[in-house]
């Protein structure tokens, strides 16, 4: 198991200063930058694309913000945006295994790009799609809500799957990061860690929980996690 990262999702960030956001979140303690990218087409919602990405990477390099940006895409198709957010400086880039019409080939454009590539996994989508191409994985996405939507309800049978994708992980000996999206929240951390996530997506458990415009103020949260 790989060390503990909190991903917060800057959907539930305000658009209106993304930057000072992240920098805020990351000084905070959060580790990675998770962008969720919805096309009104895969999930009904629209949000941010590699425009976005690209300004966001010269914001944080020129604040000397160091932080992965992970992209989690929920779009179809999916190979010209794994392009487009390759050079917008994405560090990882996942997408829905269902979204693609060659998985294997969309992986192949991750890793050709040098970028760290995962398959995403709906509540009812099964992991046996990770079957042929464990070996081009370096990090697998259990979704604990529908995806579409920041502030849903932690669907509890991700638990289940987190464990078997421990499993397949560890029989694998790679270096594979197991994410958790949706609904985790301080309050049940710690049981997503116990079923063996080590990364930890959070929108509104970090955003929500904090006032505009004060420097510290996910501080307490994330240090809560
Ligand atoms: C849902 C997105 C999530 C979402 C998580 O489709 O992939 O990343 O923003 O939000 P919370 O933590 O509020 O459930
Ligand atoms: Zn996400």
């Amino acid at each position: 198991k790989q060390e503990n990262w909190i991903a917060p999702s800057i959907l539930s960030a305000d658009f209106a200063q993304l930057g000072k956001d992240v920098k805020d979140v990351i000084a905070a303690g959060a580790d990675v930058v998770h962008f969720d990218v919805m096309d009104n087409h895969y999930v009904p919602n629209l949000t941010i694309g590699p425009l976005v990405c690209e300004s966001l990477k010269k914001f944080m390099d020129s604040e000397g913000v160091k932080a992965p940006i992970d992209v989690h895409l929920m779009v179809k198709p999916v190979d010209q945006m794994i392009n487009d957010f390759g050079n917008a400086g994405a560090d990882y880039i996942t997408f829905h295994p269902e979204a693609s019409e060659h998985i294997d080939r969309s992986l192949q454009l991750i890793k050709n790009q040098g970028l760290k590539a995962g398959l995403v996994f709906n509540p009812a989508t099964p992991l046996s799609y990770l079957e042929h191409v464990m070996d081009k994985i370096d990090m697998i996405l259990i979704m604990s809500v529908n995806p579409g939507f920041g502030g849903q309800a932690f669907i509890e049978q991700a638990l289940e799957k987190l464990r078997q994708a421990r499993q397949l992980i560890d029989a694998s000996g790679r270096d594979i990061r197991l994410e958790i999206d949706g609904g985790v929240k301080a309050e049940n951390i710690a049981e997503v860690a116990a079923a063996g996530c080590d990364t930890f997506v959070s929108g509104s458990g970090i955003f929500g929980n904090a006032n505009a415009n004060d420097a510290n103020r996910y501080d307490t949260i994330i240090k809560q996690m």
